[in-house]
């Protein structure tokens, strides 16, 4: 367990265990992916204080349609939502800077309920940063923030105040995990949920592939600032020498395994060290690092998958172009 770092006010607990999870990680991680073949490395990396940032900018981009189509939706059944939990505190993985979950709050509080939030996520900055800023525009919200990978905070979830919880999974953040790490993660969620405990899951869905690609090659060159920044964080984070100007973004479609691939491409004949690792990686001008893969969901596909963990979709919502779909489900015996 964690140390609890900072209890700003009674309204706020920040409890941060990314310290235990890189003493015991160590950047495995990035050794593994950087030695596979291909080679890989997970998209966490991506979330540095920039990281988090160029992410916010992202989402403002016109071409990026998943958020604005996701706000539509939140904004349109938020009280949908909150009539079917009835009173629940709200587990967000992979919060950012929450601003999509306000219309969740907003809709509680619209509703008389108490105001219980508890994010997680692995950029400590923007996560405590967030909360303050949520302190100050809700005087009845209580916080208990995790700084910290899914899994750790899952099984450190203090105990439940209100008489339900919500965990939420938005931004599509799902389609980050392969299908296999997916099956873990909806296993793990199963497994926090009580009987009765509610998921909310956020999925980009199929759709034509101008849109698919023009939302992540945008023309002001935002979402390649993003990925490229992701060396720079290894250069930090592990005492490297990644010379960023000798790597290119490349985002493509895969229509086989229906998927979005965000790659790092290497300009030139090079060798890069990151020296807190001991590790060397030789790259061949074109050689790639797959950086990210960000799934697009068949919706009723994805509802058999949750059936078999135990998550049953209770009322599924999209928008009119059925770009994007929210489903929430419920933890069933
Ligand atoms: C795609 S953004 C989505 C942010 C927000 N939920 C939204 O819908 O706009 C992913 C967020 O998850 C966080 N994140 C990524 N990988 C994570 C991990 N393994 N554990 C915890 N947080 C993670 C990032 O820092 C980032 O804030």
């Amino acid at each position: 367990m964690g140390e609890i770092v900072s209890e700003r006010e009674s309204r706020l607990v920040l409890q941060n265990l990314l310290a235990d999870d890189r003493e015991k990680e160590l950047g495995k991680d990035v050794v593994t992916g950087l030695t596979g073949e291909p080679k890989s490395l997970p998209p966490k990396y991506f979330y540095d204080e920039k990281g988090s940032l160029l992410f916010e900018q992202i989402c403002e981009l016109p071409e990026y349609y998943p958020t604005r189509t996701e706000t539509l939706i939140l904004k349109a059944f938020g009280g949908a939502i909150v009539e079917k939990t009835g009173p629940c505190e709200i587990v967000e993985l992979g919060s950012g800077s929450s601003t999509k979950t306000r219309i969740l709050l907003d809709a509680y509080q619209a509703a008389g309920y108490p105001l219980r939030y508890l994010p997680v996520d692995v950029s400590d900055t923007m996560l405590s940063e967030t909360a303050n800023k949520l302190l100050k525009e809700y005087p009845n919200l209580s916080i208990h923030a995790l700084a910290s990978t899914y899994e750790p905070a899952l099984s450190a979830l203090p105990v439940k105040q209100l008489p339900a919880r919500l965990i939420a999974f938005i931004g599509s953040t799902i389609g980050n995990l392969s299908s296999q790490e997916c099956d873990q993660f909806l296993d793990l969620i199963s497994q926090t949920l009580n009987i009765g405990d509610y998921f909310l899951l956020g999925l980009d869905l199929q759709k034509e592939r101008t849109a698919l690609k023009a939302a992540y090659n945008d023309s002001q060159g935002v979402t390649a600032a993003f990925n490229l920044n992701m060396l720079t964080h290894l250069n930090q984070q592990f005492e490297g020498n990644f010379d960023v100007s000798k790597f290119s973004h490349v985002a493509f479609y895969n229509e086989k395994e229906q998927q979005i691939e965000m790659h790092l491409e290497s300009m030139a004949s090079q060798q890069v060290s990151l020296k807190d690792l001991g590790l060397a990686v030789e790259f061949e001008k074109g050689d790639r690092i797959l950086s990210e893969i960000s799934r697009k969901f068949n919706r009723l596909q994805m509802e058999k998958t949750l059936a078999k963990h135990r998550l049953q979709v209770i009322a599924p919502y999209t928008d009119e172009k059925e770009w994007f779909g929210l489903l929430l489900c419920q933890r069933t015996p």
